[in-house]
């Protein structure tokens, strides 16, 4: 009988729970390969129930780490030891982790520790700025240090690992699951949760939550959006707020009472990419926002310095504008304009065709029975 590999596959916030929901049917479809088990460490809780719920998915093993306005230091400390308690009695075959979370890191140096292989979803992204985002940029040079498969999801993400001599041997290019994720709910019917007049408002869709953005940073994004609803009458802001706490007070002290103004709670996935779908335009800090945006044919204007997708940029879908108030306001403004909004609101699809969880599992189909 052939070998079966046990393969695990980690998450502990909602993009990870995103981004690597599809690989986990994927997995499924060959039970005499592998046997697919999931770990959700629960580095968020409600924000990640929420996408276990769409894409129906009951973890083998849960860690419910977290605990409210946590540091980073503590929810390491807890999460490496309870994930190296979890690959000491299971043994994985091998451990997929993906992007630049802390529950990424912790679980990759976790699996390093016990010689298990490990495999990055999202690997090569960078901005080569240690502290933007911070700490993210960080954890994913480690991730890619600590990792034996390297899935990148585009050619630049690719040559950013060829470039640091990260082991050639599997830097595969793969695309990124976010579009399988979003292919999968995007056609599925939704009631979204706002009563507005979609057909005579211009919708800008905002989201904010970045450590670098905490404080004043996120206080000018603040005073923009309540200069742009007092500029623009047909204007509707949704804005649904971070439960970090950081994020949370700030933006309902200073919003919460402002006419077009609508701040709700972190929404479902289904219910927020058919809102992306329905939104004149993006303002976001995000960075799962900045793959699917492009693929709808929504601009997006990212509030931060940097970006480590560049390749939405090239496509002409986002423009990085950073926090500064009046800056998000010159934009706002040019994309009032008809012309300078057709020519952003282009689809495009740099980040795949909706297969690479297909391409990944196939890649350690034949990497592990080798
Ligand atoms: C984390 C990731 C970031 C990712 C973001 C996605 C790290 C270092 N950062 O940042 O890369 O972009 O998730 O949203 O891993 N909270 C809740 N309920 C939830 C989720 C969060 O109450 O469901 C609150 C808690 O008080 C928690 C705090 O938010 O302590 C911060 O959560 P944490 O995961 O540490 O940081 P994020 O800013 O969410
Ligand atoms: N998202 C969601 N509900 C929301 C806001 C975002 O489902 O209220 C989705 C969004 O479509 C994207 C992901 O969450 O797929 C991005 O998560 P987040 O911005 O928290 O993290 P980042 O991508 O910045 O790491």
């Amino acid at each position: 009988m052939n070998q079966k590999y046990k393969v695990m596959v980690i998450f502990g916030t909602r993009p990870e729970a995103i981004k690597m929901a599809p690989l986990i049917p994927e997995l499924q479809k060959y039970p005499d390969t592998f046997e697919a088990l999931s770990c959700s460490t629960g580095q968020h809780r409600e924000m990640l129930k929420q996408v276990l719920e769409i894409f129906e998915i009951t973890p083998t093993y849960e860690l419910d780490v977290m605990v409210p306005n946590q540091t980073l230091a503590g929810l390491t400390s807890r999460l490496i030891q309870r994930l190296d308690s979890l690959f000491g009695e299971v043994r994985p075959d091998c451990v997929l982790v993906h992007g630049d979370t802390t529950t990424s890191l912790a679980a990759a140096l976790a699996a390093y520790y016990h010689k298990i292989p490990v495999g990055h979803v999202e690997a090569g992204l960078r901005t080569y700025d240690r502290y933007q985002p911070f700490p993210e940029e960080m954890n994913r040079h480690l991730v890619d240090a600590l990792s034996t498969f390297h899935f990148a999801p585009t050619q630049t993400a690719a040559n950013h690992l060829v470039k640091e001599n990260i082991n050639n041997d599997y830097i595969c290019i793969t695309g990124n699951t976010v579009i399988d994720a979003l292919q999968l709910v995007v056609k599925k019917p939704c009631e979204l949760p706002l009563d507005i007049d979609w057909e005579n408002k211009k919708v800008i869709l905002v989201t904010a939550h970045r450590r670098e953005n905490h404080g004043k940073p996120l206080e000018d994004i603040c005073n923009a959006l309540h200069k742009i609803v007092d500029t623009y009458p047909d204007v509707e802001i949704i804005y649904p707020v971070h439960y970090n706490p950081n994020v949370k007070e700030p933006v309902f002290k200073r919003l919460g009472d402002i006419d077009r103004i609508h701040l709700t709670e972190p929404l479902h996935y289904l219910q927020f990419s058919h809102l992306m779908s329905k939104s004149y335009l993006i303002l976001t800090d995000s960075g799962g926002i900045q793959e699917e945006a492009p693929s709808l044919g929504v601009p997006v204007l990212v509030l931060r310095d940097v970006t480590e997708r560049p390749e939405a940029v090239e496509a002409g879908t986002v423009r990085v504008v950073g926090t500064d108030t009046e800056r998000i306001l010159a934009e706002v403004d040019r994309l009032m304009d008809m012309g300078n909004h057709q020519a952003m609101a282009q689809a495009a699809n740099p980040y795949g065709d909706g297969t690479a969880s297909t391409r990944i599992v196939n890649i350690l189909k034949e990497a592990l029975a080798s």
